[in-house]
């Protein structure tokens, strides 16, 4: 059975087509694990919404407990850090993380960047030792067939490689970043663009995002099942 860790970090609640100014984002992660069940019913699927509820970003006393070797560990080190375990626990246990992740400000929203810290876990999802040869940092959730799919909404268009802005674009890179740092490295992505103008170019960059989700999601549940996991990089779905 596969599990699904399903993440939304739009601040925006409702999704659209649904809700009056629904999250798009919203709307296509929702579609991804609809489509799952419907090939998958035994599916087990963990929601976890940063966009609404977003996890505390690094402070002094999280970054203190996280870099304290878990036996020296006090009461209130446990407590700061229990929220990112949490976190954690539920990428352990996720074969499929599908993440909406809309762009602000040519990023990440602050909500998603805030999961990412409390995730990146040394001793957790990463190794370090100054000592090692080599390199000193390694990834704890390589080679474990997990995969990532990025599902992202722009108000602008041409975000695209090769088009108008493709340089402003930094969502799915830093998100492909950080998570391949901590060993998950296959990854697949979709947007849909043309939010702010709210005409027919949105309606048609959404049929065509809903088209790839649809097919992404067949690709990858077949896959799943069959356990053949191939690692590869890809932003065109049919790659898949
Ligand atoms: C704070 C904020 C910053 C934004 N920055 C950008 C931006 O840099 N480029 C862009 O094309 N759209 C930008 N947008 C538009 C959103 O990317 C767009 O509305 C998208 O659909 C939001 O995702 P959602 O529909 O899931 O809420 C921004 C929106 C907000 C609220």
């Amino acid at each position: 059975m596969t599990t699904l860790l399903h993440i939304d970090s739009s601040a925006r609640p409702g999704r659209s087509g649904i809700d009056a100014r629904g999250s798009h984002t919203r709307r296509l992660t929702a579609r991804f694990v609809q489509r799952w069940r419907q090939m998958e019913p035994t599916v087990n699927v963990i929601y976890r919404d940063v966009g609404l509820h977003p996890p505390a970003p690094a402070s002094g006393d999280w970054i203190r407990a996280a870099f304290t070797p878990e036996h020296a560990r006090d009461a209130s080190m446990r407590e700061v850090l229990a929220p990112s375990d949490e976190l954690v626990q539920e990428l352990l246990a996720a074969d499929v993380i599908v993440a909406g992740v809309p762009m602000y400000n040519f990023g990440p929203p602050a909500q998603f960047k805030a999961y990412i810290d409390n995730i990146v876990r040394v001793g957790k999802t990463f190794g370090f030792d100054r000592s090692r040869s080599g390199d000193p940092y390694w990834p704890l959730l390589a080679e474990q067939g997990k995969r990532l799919v990025i599902l992202s909404s722009r108000g602008d268009y041409g975000y695209d490689a090769g088009e108008r802005i493709a340089d402003r674009n930094h969502v799915e890179a830093s998100v492909r970043t950080a998570f391949a740092y901590i060993g998950i490295t296959q990854s697949w992505s979709v947007a849909v663009e043309y939010d702010e103008f709210g005409d027919e170019r949105l309606h048609a960059s959404m049929a065509k995002a809903e088209q790839d989700v649809d097919r992404l999601a067949s690709k990858l549940t077949q896959s799943n099942l069959s356990q053949s996991n191939r690692g590869h990089w890809a932003s065109d779905p049919a790659a898949a």
